[in-house]
């Protein structure tokens, strides 16, 4: 059987500058992109949409298998997400939908039920994974595996910057709050919690910009023999 298609496996909070090195990482090897972020993010939106209990597992876990999702990548203005052929692009990178995709993802049964849809992901010429879990849980066997972390206040800084950036009113404390309860539920629950793999390699961004994040990551993809 031939070898399955190499993964690179980019894993932390978000803040860290994660999704910016994946996109490019997939950008620059040709490789497919998967946002695991954004599928918690569209359980999460739909769940609330659909006025779910974020208390009940079995629900979430009904919502997980039964997601109509689609990422249509290949675009100028970047990967479309459609949740029942809806454009949910936008509505799922709002505060409230990190927060409530943070809590449907702590949820055992929902994990199970989007491990295969991610998994799937993972084709010729390889994949670029961007997670949690991505080098512990999904992808173990991952070629490379990358954590990348930054001090709470330094992404909420970044964070800031962004919301600003849009227009958004946000309070510098208030996002810090948000942030540091968020890692805490992601690093503190019982399955798939947030934590480098044994064999990651681990780089703390806090003090670099986003320029040096993407390539010290290439350096190490280069090192693996992923690239030229
Ligand atoms: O990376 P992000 O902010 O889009 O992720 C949103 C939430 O989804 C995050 O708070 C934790 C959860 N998540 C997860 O549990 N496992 C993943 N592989 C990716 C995200």
């Amino acid at each position: 059987m031939a070898a399955p298609a190499p993964v690179i496996a980019v894993d932390g909070p978000s803040g860290t500058g994660k999704g910016t090195v994946c996109l490019r990482l997939a950008e620059v090897l040709g490789w497919h992109l998967l946002d695991s972020g954004a599928i918690y993010r569209v359980l999460a939106h739909a769940a609330l949409a659909r006025g779910l209990d974020l208390e009940d597992p079995a629900a979430l876990a009904g919502a997980a298998r039964s997601l109509n999702l689609e990422f249509l990548a290949g675009r100028a203005e970047g990967v479309l997400v459609l949740l029942d052929g809806q454009d949910v692009t936008h509505a799922i990178r709002t505060e409230v939908a990190g927060n409530a995709a943070s809590r449907v993802a702590a949820v055992p049964s929902v994990r199970a039920a989007l491990l295969e849809r991610q998994r799937a992901c993972r084709r010729a010429p390889g994949l670029v994974a961007d997670g949690r879990d991505m080098g512990t849980v999904v992808f173990p066997d991952a070629e490379l595996k990358v954590f990348l972390t930054a001090s709470a206040e330094e992404r909420a800084q970044r964070r800031y910057k962004q919301l600003k950036g849009k227009g958004a009113g946000v309070s510098l404390p208030a996002l810090i709050k948000d942030i540091t309860e968020r890692d805490e539920r992601d690093r503190a629950r019982s399955v798939s919690p947030l934590v480098p793999a044994p064999d990651a390699r681990v780089l703390d961004t806090t003090h670099m910009d986003i320029e040096a994040v993407f390539d010290m990551v290439m350096g190490m993809v280069r090192e693996r023999g992923l690239s030229r």
